[in-house]
């Protein structure tokens, strides 16, 4: 028996949410395992496009866009296609989480947070589908979190997201093996990033957090981009339909 490389050599991998935290991260993993790389987000590009010069000499192509604007989505989907040739791996990172209990919510909070986290990623697979159909050929990974499985006091919305994101995510890679297209959610646990780090200055919090993760730490962005590549890569050839957890253990009690 061989053991496959896990490599992302000749692939194609557009990234949504590259500009910072753990979609800067998913960029230049992606890139270091061998792939050209597009990268959406509403914010500046510039520093992932420079780091991932840095470190790998590759330009990526950045894409500026917002994914509450279908139209905005269908572009980034385009425009790869367009100067790459083809897409290989869609990554919906970009999402975004805003803590309100029940009785503070607001309609507009509701409908910001599905539209990015749940609307326009299903946009993003429809449009990215339309190409990858055609080629009997490729993988899509939608990011989710610990509360695509289990709730979070006054996260109700955003597990609300990221909960049907999961079964989403199920019924897509239902519909798309016949075209030999994986689908699979990677859900993290707690991230140390932008945007936890308000919320992680309050000491209280950092003790709930180490409670919540059984190996008494929580993810860098770092720590997701290896399971990543290795989902999106050939050697994960038979992994669809399915939830990976990075997330300390969070799940494990
Ligand atoms: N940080 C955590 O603790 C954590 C835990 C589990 C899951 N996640 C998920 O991981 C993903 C990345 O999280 P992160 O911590 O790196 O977040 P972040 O806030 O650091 O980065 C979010 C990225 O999404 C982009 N984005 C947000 N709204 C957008 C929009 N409307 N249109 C286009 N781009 C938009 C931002 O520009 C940015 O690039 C998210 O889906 C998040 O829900 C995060």
């Amino acid at each position: 028996m061989q053991i496959p490389e896990i490599t992302l050599k000749e692939k194609v991998v557009l990234i949504t949410g590259g500009s910072r935290g753990a979609g800067a991260a998913y960029a230049l993993a992606c890139a270091k395992a061998g792939a050209e790389v597009a990268v959406f987000a509403r914010g500046s590009l510039n520093n992932t496009g420079k780091n991932v010069k840095k470190e790998t000499g590759k330009d990526v192509l950045p894409i500026n866009g917002d994914m509450r604007n279908l139209a905005d989505v269908e572009r980034m989907v385009e425009e790869t296609v367009k100067h790459f040739g083809k897409l290989d791996v869609l990554v919906n990172n970009a999402g975004i989480c805003e803590s309100r209990s029940l009785l503070e919510a607001t309609e507009e909070d509701w409908d910001s947070t599905l539209d990015v986290n749940l609307k326009g990623v299903f946009f993003a697979c429809k449009y990215a589908a339309r190409h990858m159909i055609p080629k009997r050929s490729g993988v899509i990974i939608n990011i989710g979190s610990e509360v695509s499985h289990v709730g979070a006091a006054e996260e109700a919305i955003y597990c609300a997201s990221k909960g049907g994101l999961f079964i989403m995510s199920q019924a897509l890679a239902l519909e798309l093996a016949p075209h030999n297209i994986r689908v699979v959610t990677l859900c993290p646990g707690p991230i140390n990033t932008d945007m936890t780090a308000e919320w992680l200055k309050d000491p209280a919090n950092r003790e709930k957090l180490s409670k919540i993760s059984i190996l008494g730490r929580i993810n860098e962005p770092e720590d997701l981009a290896p399971t990543l590549v290795l989902l999106a890569s050939d050697a994960a050839r038979n992994v669809t339909g399915c939830s990976w957890s990075v997330d300390c253990g969070a799940l494990a009690k």
